[in-house]
């Protein structure tokens, strides 16, 4: 990834006439099943910029409570798209029509905002890497269009889900008006994201990443990076998932908190909560045998990724440093 950076064929990206960031848009436009792709430097950005082509300002946003935009974007909806957020309660990261026919509000031109777009997120990050399965997202989307609403995948981690549940990409993302995709993930970019969406939503789309600082000169050199990242790291993102799998097992045998049920992608949760164990102590005892796991949005809850960094002999060392760090005798 590094010589094809070094090596990348470059330009001025502002003006569109950087090479390989072309490229890339092209390619994730076509792995994604829509018309076309806008290079970003963060999902955080894409997430944003597509609310904003979506919707107006003072328009209402539905979208899963613990969703990456409602909880870890600093407001960004409110401050880029000026969007109303209403916060709708899912499980496992999803929700169903019902919801969303009985939260929909129509605008009475005076007092009401209309609500005017709804997101998912896939995987849904703070369930723990949760899958939307297929069925469930035609059938939200199949309502969102009969209502008329605009539907946005924050698809960063979009090519987990497909993986996980052998669906095209394409067929899965090709549903939506907008989808985000983040480069810095599975994907193992130093960063980069890319929206996505018909022509006429790109167009806007464009328009408002220069407004807000995101267009970019000699871009190709990080752009280089995602397209060898979709030539060498999608279709290892099947090990991450083998691996995460492993962990979870691996863990829950010697007695340490995990819900395998949960484990659908490359997230393992471990919940510390239940050994009585705050989540910073927790952080600070797995730090010392040098294991890294993150807080989630959840109270008692840690989370383990398995990413390209990550190889067996990792997972095996997490297997028994995790139960030493947290104080977990084996009952075996
Ligand atoms: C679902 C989801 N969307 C968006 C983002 C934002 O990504 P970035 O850090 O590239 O802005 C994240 C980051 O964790 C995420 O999990």
């Amino acid at each position: 990834m590094r010589d094809a950076m070094a090596n990348a064929e470059v330009g001025d990206e502002q003006r569109r006439e950087d090479p390989t960031v072309l490229k890339l848009e092209r390619r994730v436009a076509e792995l994604l099943g829509q018309e076309e792709a806008v290079f970003v430097p963060t999902a955080t950005m894409a997430n944003e910029i597509a609310l904003r082509a979506l919707s107006d300002p003072g328009d209402e946003l539905i979208a899963e409570e613990n969703a990456h935009l409602m909880l870890s974007e600093l407001g960004g909806p409110a401050v880029y798209a000026g969007v109303m957020t209403r916060p709708v309660r899912g499980e496992a990261g999803r929700f169903g029509p019902d919801e969303v026919r009985r939260m929909v509000r129509r605008t009475d031109e005076t007092h009401t905002p209309p609500t005017r777009v709804v997101s998912i997120e896939n995987t849904h990050n703070a369930s723990g890497g949760r899958v939307w399965p297929l069925e469930e997202i035609r059938v939200l989307v199949g309502t969102c269009r009969e209502l008329e609403l605009a539907v946005h995948l924050d698809g960063a981690r979009v090519l987990n889900a497909a993986i996980a549940s052998n669906v095209p990409a394409a067929v899965i993302a090709g549903q939506f008006d907008t989808v985000t995709l983040c480069l810095s993930k599975g994907l193992g970019c130093p960063l980069g994201a890319l929206v996505t969406g018909s022509n006429e939503l790109m167009r806007k789309a464009r328009r408002f990443k220069h407004q807000f600082g995101g267009a970019m000169r000699q871009a190709g050199i990080v752009a280089a990076a995602g397209v060898y990242a979709l030539d060498h790291n999608v279709a290892r993102i099947a090990d991450d998932h083998v691996r995460a799998r492993r962990l979870a097992e691996g863990l829950h045998a010697v007695g340490v908190p995990v819900d395998l049920g949960q484990v659908e992608t490359n997230f393992v949760q471990v919940n510390v909560g239940a050994l009585g164990l705050d989540t910073s102590d927790a952080l600070a005892r797995l730090s010392e045998e040098g294991i890294g796991l993150s807080a989630t949005p959840h109270p008692g809850i840690l989370r383990a990724v398995t990413h390209l960094d990550i190889g067996d002999a990792d997972v095996e060392q997490a297997i028994e440093g995790v139960p030493r760090a947290l104080g977990v005798l084996a009952s075996a």
